[in-house]
């Protein structure tokens, strides 16, 4: 009984889709729920690594903090990714601070049993790999739109990436997000929170965008502007 209902639990994870109830339930004899509260730091960069961690419910953001103290956003992950993979695979400290943005809930498998379970099931060692390579292709488009781009056309990729990512189009002609702070945005394209409140406001003020509570509406032909600026 309490099997199968680990195996339901765990079957609505996209990473264990393909695994059968037997599969299902040899993760759920390892793997723990845990829980953090807004804030709460998962683990810090250079820390030793021993779990691997999948988001059931919440964000977190995945940072690095330069020796003055900035923090650099690398990542916003939420329900159905993961985190943590890093250190179990390469031996190496945790690359990056996890921190949770909202109350959270995580699945967590330790070490040995991640790479057991990796070993014996294929679909989910290429959906692992599959994630590790869509990270890099980010962060290497990320370091093209350091050295290339000016403020503004980072902010411009940063939209289309968001309206992409998670994007609902609306039939008035325009697509609503989920706006992170302004503060989270500048950590994330390399600049000052000042900098991106003037830039969205240019942008409100040019009927581009429209900001009401956490919900950013962009205009789909402001969207086809950016693109056809970058
Ligand atoms: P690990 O190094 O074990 O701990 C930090 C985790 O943050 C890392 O594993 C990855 O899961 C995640 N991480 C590190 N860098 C990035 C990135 N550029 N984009 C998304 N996630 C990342």
């Amino acid at each position: 009984m309490d099997t199968l209902l680990h195996s339901s639990f765990f079957r609505k994870f996209d990473l264990f889709a393909e695994l059968d109830d037997r599969e299902l339930a040899s993760i759920a004899a390892v793997a723990k729920v845990r829980r953090y509260a807004k804030d709460d730091v998962i683990f810090h960069a250079d820390e030793t690594g021993d779990v691997f961690c999948l988001i059931k419910e919440g964000q977190v953001k995945v940072t690095m903090i330069s020796p003055e103290g900035k923090e650099i956003i690398l990542s916003m992950l939420g329900p159905g990714e993961f985190f943590g993979e890093m250190a179990l695979l390469d031996d190496a400290p945790r690359s990056a601070t996890v921190v949770a943005t909202e109350p959270i809930e995580l699945v967590t498998i330790y070490r040995n049993d991640f790479l057991q379970i990796l070993q014996e099931n294929f679909s989910i060692t290429r959906k692992v790999l599959g994630e590790l390579s869509k990270r890099l292709r980010n962060a290497s488009n990320r370091i093209e739109s350091l050295a290339t781009m000016d403020v503004y056309g980072r902010l411009a990729r940063f939209f289309l990436d968001l309206a992409k990512e998670s994007g609902k189009p609306l039939e008035n002609g325009y697509v609503a997000v989920t706006r992170p702070t302004h503060q989270s945005i500048a950590n994330m394209i390399g600049t000052s929170r000042e900098t991106v409140s003037r830039l969205i406001h240019d942008l409100m003020r040019q009927n581009l965008l429209l900001s009401e509570g956490k919900t950013i509406y962009l205009r789909k032909s402001a969207l086809d502007q950016f693109r056809a600026e970058l």
